[in-house]
């Protein structure tokens, strides 16, 4: 699913303020993702951080994934990495690019997502289950 359906599904207060530049030439080409001492609210005053200094590194090509309680923040981490929440502060970068240095439709067109909402779901169990029903 395009990364801009999920806009306004967030639910988020505000949209994190990229300027309209275009990315490099060819880019992302390897996929290298790194949160560098990230910490990203749902909004830029009146809220705890959901995210708290993260920092992790995740080689391009590679398949990584996030294990954590409810509402620790594994959705947050995408969120912040499509540019959907502000940066508090720390970095969010796709091979060496700092998210915020690309405009968010340019952004948002590089990343794929498949999104954790359930009329999928109830779409494929519909198709599958004769047990299940709209009533
Ligand atoms: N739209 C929102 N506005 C404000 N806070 C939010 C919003 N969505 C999530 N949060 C908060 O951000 C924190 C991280 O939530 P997040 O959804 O990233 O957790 P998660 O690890 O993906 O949980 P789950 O396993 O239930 O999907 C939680 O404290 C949650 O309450
Ligand atoms: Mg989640």
């Amino acid at each position: 699913m395009p990364v801009e359906n999920l806009v306004n599904n967030v639910g988020c207060r505000v949209s994190p303020t990229n300027p309209a530049g275009s990315p490099p030439p060819g880019w992302p080409s390897q996929g290298c993702v790194v949160f560098a001492n990230l910490t990203a609210s749902y909004a830029w005053k009146g809220l705890e951080p959901a995210l708290l200094d993260i920092s992790v590194s995740i080689p391009g090509g590679s398949s990584c994934g996030f294990v954590g309680r409810s509402g620790s923040g594994k959705s947050t981490t995408v969120l912040a990495l499509a540019g959907m929440i502000p940066i508090i502060s720390g970095r969010c970068e796709i091979d060496g690019v700092d998210v915020r240095s690309v405009s968010l439709p340019s952004l948002r067109g590089a990343i794929a997502v498949v999104p954790q909402v359930r009329n999928i779901a109830v779409a494929t169990m519909l198709c599958y289950s004769p047990q299940l029903s709209l009533a």
